[in-house]
């Protein structure tokens, strides 16, 4: 997964390909539309008042959408971050954000920077990632009969092929029991990010005060490792189309898994991060007030054209429905230093569930 999504040149983030909006392989919530990113600004706003030295870390910016908007909301709030940091993997990825916000906002390009690493500490303000931690590369591993493996790629005969191998890795062991106990079927598949720990690790060392906001779809462990989900979640994607044969085309299509939310807790919380709230995105969109501003926006929108306003309510629909991204993406913060309750939370807090 690690060597289809990143080669150099040939993995599917480091190729020329465009897999963001309606011309490429999936759509992401800062491509239907600014009002998400505009939540995100405001969020930003409520940490970043009484903070004048603070800035944004965005991880894995596609291609520059949400840094656009972030800036030009926040430039309407009079409060734009000391700096704009971007870390990005991908170099073909990080030179399409550089041409987006030459384009759409040249006057605040200054305040972006490109980065290659975490900062390795004291970092002030809101660090924040869409849909990146679903990109990472994760084990898959299989139990069958009382006995762990894991499901890897070997080539045979020319062909790319999965081949189950025993695996008593520390990690899949405490499987064994969860399937004799809830009944698995058998076998049952499914994944491990093991690339977790590392992560929120190197996040807790950077941030010195603030926030960080993860956003993705997934589910708590007990939904995720559920008896029904026999096959796990790993997806692929190619021209809005989704199936689940990652061999057929390296490079070519998406790979993807969905996330283990208390997975992520966990491993943020030995890291030292504090849990600040648990939700999904339509109650984090609704707490940091999107129909207020889509509402201001739909007044300014009654001297436009209908067709905008088409476009609008079908961006809501698409952001804030239970049936479409409302609540199968979820959107978990964790802190340091921040005595404030989020407004994202404020709707709806799901932490009980992890
Ligand atoms: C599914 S895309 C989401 C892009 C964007 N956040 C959005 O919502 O449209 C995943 C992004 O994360 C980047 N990425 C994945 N792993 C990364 C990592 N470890 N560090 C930095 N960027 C990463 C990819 O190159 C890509 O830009």
């Amino acid at each position: 997964m690690e060597r289809a999504l990143y080669t150099p040149d040939l993995g599917y983030y480091s190729g020329d390909r465009q897999p963001f909006g309606p011309k490429g392989d999936f759509v992401t919530a800062p491509e239907i539309s600014p009002l998400f990113s505009r939540c995100l600004a405001r969020q930003y706003v409520q940490i970043a008042e009484n903070n004048p030295q603070a800035s944004i870390l965005e991880i894995g910016a596609g291609s520059g959408q949400m840094a656009c908007d972030m800036l030009l909301a926040l430039a309407n709030h009079h409060l734009l971050p000391t700096q704009y940091f971007i870390l990005e993997k991908s170099k073909s990825l990080q030179h399409r954000q550089k041409q987006k916000l030459a384009q759409q906002c040249p006057q605040y390009h200054d305040r972006v920077r490109w980065i290659d690493a975490l900062p390795t500490a004291g970092f002030k303000g809101m660090i924040v990632a869409n849909e990146v931690l679903d990109a990472m590369p994760v084990h898959r591993f299989q139990i069958q009969k009382d006995q762990a493996y894991e499901l890897r790629v070997v080539e045979n005969a020319g062909q790319l092929v999965e081949q189950s191998f025993p695996w008593d890795h520390a990690c899949v062991v405490p499987f064994i029991a969860r399937a004799q106990s809830q009944h698995w079927p058998s076998p049952y598949s499914s994944e491990l990010n093991l690339g977790l720990k590392p992560l929120m690790q190197d996040l807790s060392a950077c941030l010195k005060q603030g926030i960080i906001l993860l956003i993705d779809y997934g589910f708590p462990a007990s939904e995720y490792y559920h008896p029904d989900r026999f096959m796990g979640t790993l997806m692929c994607h190619h021209r809005h189309k989704a199936h689940t044969h990652p061999l057929m085309a390296p490079g070519l299509h998406d790979i993807t898994a969905h996330v283990d939310f208390s997975a992520v807790a966990e491993a943020a919380q030995t890291a030292g991060l504090e849990l600040l709230g648990y939700t999904n995105q339509a109650a984090f969109l609704l707490g940091c007030g999107i129909h207020a501003d889509a509402n201001a926006a739909g007044t300014h929108a009654a001297l436009a054209s209908a067709k905008e306003q088409v476009i609008q309510h079908h961006a809501l629909q698409q952001l804030l429905s239970p049936t479409e991204m409302g609540e199968l993406f979820k959107v978990i913060a964790f802190g340091r230093g921040v005595d404030t309750a989020l407004m994202g939370f404020d709707w709806l807090d799901l932490q009980h569930k992890l």
